[in-house]
This record gives C-alpha cells, sequence and structure tokens, in this order.
C-alpha cells in the first residue's frame, strides 16, 4: 500500500516541482541548473507524502496540496544544500550523487539555496499549483515561515553545529531535533491539512500531536541509519555523523533504545490519529514507514 501511494504521490510531486525551474534568462542558467539538480535528484518526498496524507486524511483531493509539497520540499531541499557544505556537515555525497557545491562550486550552492528557500513560497503561492482561499494561504505562509526559519530548521541547524563534540544530555537534543527535522514535517502536515480546506481546529490539534512524534522518529531514524546503514543504500555518506562526533540518539542512548524509542514515537503518532477515519490509512502507513525505512 505504502508503495502504490508513494509512487503516485512522489510522480504527483515531480511533475508539480519540473515546471518550477525554467531560467528567466539566459544569465540565470547556471544558477537554474544548480536549484534543479538539488532538487530533482531522487529524494523519498516524505514531506510532500505527508502533506499530501494529511490532505486526503480530512477529506479534500490529493492535488488541493501541490503546492503545499511543492513548498515543503524546495525548503527540504534548500537545507540539505546548505547542511552538506563545507562550513556546515561538509559532504560530498547526497542522495547518491555529488553534493550541489561539489557539481558546481560553493558560491553557486549557497545561492541555489536562498533560490529555492523563496521559491518555495513562490510555489505555495503559485495559482497553477493550488488555489486555497486568501485566509488560508496566509496561514499557510506563515506556518512554513515559522516552520523554516530560526524559530524552526534554522535555528534548529544553528544548534546541531554549535554541539560538535558536545555530549547534550536528552532534553537538548530533543530540542534540537524537533526543531532542525521536525518543525519542517509538522509544518509538511499542517500545510496539506489547511490545503484541503475543511481543517476544523481539533483536527489540527490532532494533526499536530501525529506530526510532531513522526518529525521526532524522522531525526532518531536518520541517527540509526548513519551507524548501522551503508553509503550505498542510504545514498551519503554513512558513519558521517559518528566521523564529526555528532550528538545523536545512538550516541546517547544506544542503539538498541534509539530503536525502542523510534518505535514509542510511532506508536504515539498512531494513537493520535485515532479520531480519524480510514481516509487517514497513509498518515498511518507512513508513520509506519518513518521507522522502519532503510534510507
Ligand atoms: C535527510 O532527509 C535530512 C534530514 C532531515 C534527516 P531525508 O531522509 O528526507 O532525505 P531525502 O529527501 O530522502 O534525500
Ligand atoms: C539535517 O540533518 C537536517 C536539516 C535541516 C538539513 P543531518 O545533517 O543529519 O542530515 P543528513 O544526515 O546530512 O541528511
Ligand atoms: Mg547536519
Ligand atoms: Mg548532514
Ligand atoms: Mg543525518
Amino acid at each position: 500500500m505504502i508503495a502504490a501511494y508513494s509512487a503516485t504521490s512522489q510522480a504527483r510531486v515531480n511533475a508539480a516541482l519540473e515546471t518550477l525551474f525554467t531560467a528567466p534568462s539566459p544569465e540565470l542558467a547556471r544558477l537554474y541548473e544548480a536549484m534543479r539538480y538539488s532538487v530533482m535528484n531522487g529524494g523519498k518526498r516524505v514531506r510532500p507524502l505527508l502533506a499530501y496524507a494529511a490532505c486526503e486524511a480530512l477529506g479534500g483531493k490529493p492535488e488541493q496540496a501541490n503546492g503545499a509539497a511543492c513548498a515543503v520540499e524546495l525548503i527540504h531541499a534548500y537545507s540539505l544544500v546548505h547542511d552538506d557544505l563545507p562550513a556546515m556537515d561538509d559532504d560530498d555525497l547526497r542522495r547518491g550523487q555529488p553534493t550541489t557545491h561539489k557539481k558546481f562550486d560553493e558560491a553557486c550552492a549557497i545561492l541555489a539555496g536562498d533560490g529555492l528557500q523563496s521559491l518555495a513560497f513562490s510555489a505555495l503561492l503559485d495559482p497553477r499549483l493550488s488555489a486555497p482561499d486568501a485566509e488560508i494561504r496566509l496561514q499557510m505562509v506563515s506556518a512554513l515561515a515559522l516552520a523554516a526559519g530560526p524559530a524552526g530548521m534554522v535555528g534548529g541547524q544553528a544548534i546541531d553545529l554549535g554541539s560538535v563534540g558536545l555530549k547534550l544530555d536528552q532534553k537538548a537534543l530533543e530540542y534540537m531535533h524537533r526543531h532542525k527535522t521536525g518543525a519542517l514535517i509538522e509544518a509538511s502536515v499542517k500545510l496539506g491539512a489547511l490545503a484541503s480546506g475543511r481543517a476544523e481546529k481539533d483536527e489540527l490539534k490532532s494533526l499536530q500531536t501525529y506530526a510532531q512524534a513522526i518529525g521526532l522518529a524522522f531525526q532518531v531514524q536518520d541517527d540509526i541509519l548513519d551507524v548501522e546503514s551503508d553509503t550505498e543504500t542510504l545514498g551519503k555518506r554513512q558513519g558521517a555523523d559518528i566521523a564529526r562526533d555528532k550528538p545523536t540518539y545512538p550516541a546517547l542512548l544506544g542503539l538498541e533504545a534509539a530503536k525502542a524509542y523510534a518505535l514509542e514515537l510511532r506508536d504515539q503518532a498512531l494513537h493520535a490519529l485515532r479520531p480519524f477515519d480510514a481516509a487517514a490509512e497513509p498518515l498511518r502507513d507512513l508513520a509506519r514507514y518513518i521507522v522502519d525505512r532503510r534510507s
């Protein structure tokens, strides 16, 4: 079920994303090429899938969430381009291919990331992708800005880079993970739910509880895979966190306890979806997938 759902949703978001990288003039061809390279290079598209699944859980059509799906993936792609830069994690491999600064150059990668961030907000408001009413659009822009910015992902990345070599306790590690990865995952669910045009306050609250649990679980699993997967499967260098002495869940709790924690978070997420009917099945499958995934 999740495989078929993923394939359909990935094709939908990829088709929408493809429309966004036409350079307005020849002078900008290289910049647009770098942006396109950073986005259209595979990737599991977990955040778009969450946006579609949240929209459907509330009875919306997935196409209504196309703008939201593109927006969260564009922010994610930008965060990865910058995360891989020499000044940050200094990685050469991403999604099985050279990182953007290796394929192009550092200045180009910085600008491509900047460009992708702006493009995310344009995509969210692009009437060709989706046309929620003005009030909903405002809520979506506000949620995405908050999640992507210094009180969200950027803040989490700042804590991450400031924590290299330090021993964080579980509370501090959780705070970091909830920001650097959790915030955008939470926004993916919220934007998808808003795009349905049918989100009630109590439903948004349950979906937020779900999203917070899987958002943290996602980064716990990412840390686990850094320990026990391999570079070929991951498409990024295995062991990179250990090599850089990054604070991670396996480093803090040990591998087995980290795995148990990921499963506990999955169960919390599933519990939060109890008020929802069968239309939330893709969201339930995604919660299971996030802790079962091997890449
Ligand atoms: C990797 O994200 C970075 C984290 C936030 C943990 P993904 O595992 O979603 O990466 P892609 O998009 O599939 O390459
Ligand atoms: C990245 O976390 C989170 C982002 C906001 C990009 P990681 O540094 O663990 O991501 P990977 O392992 O390089 O994909
Ligand atoms: Mg990082
Ligand atoms: Mg990294
Ligand atoms: Mg990682």
